[in-house]
C-alpha cells in the first residue's frame, strides 16, 4: 500500500476541530430536554431541525444530496469513476431520551469534516464517497433499531411491520414520517433497499461507549465484529383492583408478574456463565399506574445482546418459558411475548480492517483491535457491503447519559483516521 496516489498532504493536514466541536453543540441543541442532556427523537421537530443542520453542512462541503421515502440522508462526493461502486460512511444523529451529543453525531459529523479535510488535501476520489446519516438508529419511538439502515439492507419484513406500526401515542409510522416530510407518494418502503454491491465499502467512526481505550491509553479502536442484539416485549394481565379492600390471596398482580420477569432476565443471562451476555429490562410500564390500585397490566421490554447468537437465542428461549410460568403460579395472562428482534451478530471486512490498520500505523496513532458490545447502522450496513468501524475513546465509557464526553483531540483523531481510510478504499 503505498502513497502514490494519496498526496502527502492527506497525512499532514489537521482536522478543524475549533468548528467541528462547534457543530457538535450546536446540533446538541436541537434537544427536547435541557443540556447537558440530549433529547432527539425520530421525525420530531428537533429531528427535522438537526437533519437540516446536517443537509446544510453537506452542502457547504460540495455533497450532493438526496434523501429516501424514510429520510436516510446521503451526501455524494462523484469520484473520478463515478460508475464504480461508491464507499460510504455516516452514522445517526437520533438520541435517546435524557442522553448525550456524541452518540452517532461524531460519525456524521466527523464524516462531513473528513470529506471536508480530503478536499482541502486536493485529494481526487477514484471511487465516489458518500456520507449517509442513518434514520432512527436508536428504537426509541417505534420500537425498532437501527430502522434507515435495516430497510436499506433489504427488510422485507420491516416493510411489512412498518404498515402497521404505530408509537406510543397511536401515531402510524407514515403518519410520522409524512409529517417530517417523508414518505410522501411511495407508499411502497421496498423503495429505500439498496442493492448488494452498491458501496465498495463502508466504514462507520463511532464513540466507542465502553471505558476499554481510555483506561489503555490507545486512540482508535478497530471493531472487527459487533455483538448480536435481540429486543422483547411483553405484556401481563390481572384483574387489577382496590389496592385496600382486595386482600393479598385474591389478588393477580400484573405488576409483581413483570417485576418477577425482570429479575428472571438477570439470571438467566448469568447462567450463561459468560461476561458477554447481557440483559436489560429497560422498560416497565404499570397500568393504570395509580398508587392506591393494583396493576392489572404491565408492559415490559427487554434487550438481551451477546457475541455468540445461539447462547443469546438460549436466553430468550429461557427468558420465554419463565414468562410463561410466572403468568401460570401468578394466574395472570401472558397477553403478550413478542421478539421484536433478533439479530445476527456482523463481521468487519479483512480488507477494511486493513485499511483502518494501515491508516491508523501510517498517521502515528495507537489501535486495539477490539469488538462493538452496542449495535450500530454497520450491523446492516454489513448485510450489502464490507463493513468497517472506528472507535474513538469517551469520558469512563459513558453512554445513554447527559455525561457522555469525548475529546475534541481524541474526535479529531477518528476523523484522520476517517479520512485516510476512505481515500485508501475510494482508490482501491
Ligand atoms: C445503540 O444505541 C445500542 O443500544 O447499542
Ligand atoms: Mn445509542
Ligand atoms: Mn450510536
Ligand atoms: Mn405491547
Amino acid at each position: 500500500d503505498s502513497h502514490s496516489s494519496i498526496p502527502n498532504s492527506v497525512y499532514s493536514l489537521s482536522v478543524d476541530a475549533q468548528s467541528l466541536q462547534k457543530q457538535i453543540d450546536e446540533l446538541s441543541t436541537f434537544s427536547d430536554t435541557p443540556a447537558p442532556s440530549v433529547t432527539r427523537v425520530l421525525y420530531t421537530e428537533k429531528d427535522v431541525l438537526g437533519r437540516r443542520y446536517v443537509k446544510n453542512l453537506m452542502g457547504l462541503a460540495g455533497l450532493s444530496v438526496r434523501e429516501d421515502a424514510v429520510g436516510n440522508i446521503f451526501g455524494r462526493w462523484d469520484g473520478h469513476e463515478p460508475e464504480l461502486a461508491a464507499v460510504a460512511t455516516g452514522s445517526h444523529i437520533d438520541a435517546i431520551p435524557y442522553s448525550g451529543k456524541y452518540d452517532g453525531v461524531v460519525g456524521v459529523l466527523g464524516a462531513i469534516e473528513a470529506i471536508n479535510v480530503l478536499k482541502r488535501a486536493g485529494f481526487k476520489p477514484r471511487r465516489s464517497l458518500e456520507v449517509i446519516l442513518f434514520t432512527s438508529e436508536e428504537p426509541t419511538r417505534f420500537g425498532i433499531s437501527c430502522l434507515g439502515s435495516r430497510l436499506l439492507s433489504g427488510s422485507e419484513n420491516l416493510v411489512k411491520a412498518l404498515e402497521t406500526t404505530t408509537d406510543g401515542q397511536n401515531i402510524s409510522f407514515v403518519d410520522a414520517a409524512r409529517s417530517a416530510g417523508y414518505a410522501k407518494d411511495e407508499v411502497d418502503l421496498s423503495s429505500v433497499f439498496l442493492k448488494k454491491g452498491t458501496y465498495s465499502a463502508f466504514v462507520e467512526l463511532h464513540i466507542e461507549q465502553g471505558p476499554i481505550l481510555e483506561e489503555e491509553g490507545i486512540s482508535v479502536g478497530i471493531v472487527t465484529a459487533i455483538a448480536a442484539p435481540a429486543s422483547l416485549k411483553v405484556e401481563f394481565e390481572g384483574n387489577g383492583g382496590h389496592a385496600g379492600t382486595v386482600l393479598m390471596p385474591n389478588r393477580n398482580d400484573a405488576g409483581l408478574a413483570a417485576a418477577e420477569l425482570g429479575l428472571a432476565v438477570e439470571k438467566h443471562v448469568l447462567e450463561s456463565g459468560s461476561i458477554d451476555t447481557v440483559g436489560t429490562a429497560g422498560i416497565l410500564e404499570l397500568h393504570p399506574g395509580a398508587i392506591n390500585s393494583i396493576p392489572s397490566k404491565s408492559h415490559m421490554e427487554i434487550d438481551t445482546r451477546d457475541i455468540d447468537e445461539e447462547r443469546r437465542n438460549l436466553v430468550i428461549e429461557k427468558i420465554h418459558q419463565s414468562a410463561i410460568g410466572i403468568a401460570k403460579t401468578r394466574g395472570v395472562k401472558l397477553s403478550e411475548f413478542n421478539i421484536i428482534n433478533q439479530d445476527p451478530p456482523a463481521l468487519s471486512a479483512e480488507p477494511v480492517i486493513k485499511a483502518m490498520e494501515t491508516a491508523t500505523r501510517e498517521l502515528n496513532l495507537t489501535s486495539k483491535l477490539m469488538i462493538s458490545r452496542a449495535y450500530h447502522d454497520s450491523l446492516f450496513m454489513a448485510r450489502i457491503s464490507p463493513m468497517g468501524m472506528i472507535f474513538i475513546p469517551c469520558y469512563k465509557g459513558y453512554s445513554h447519559k447527559p455525561e457522555e464526553f469525548s475529546s475534541i483531540q481524541d474526535i479529531s483523531n477518528g476523523v484522520k483516521v476517517l479520512a485516510l481510510t476512505l481515500a485508501k478504499l475510494s482508490l482501491q
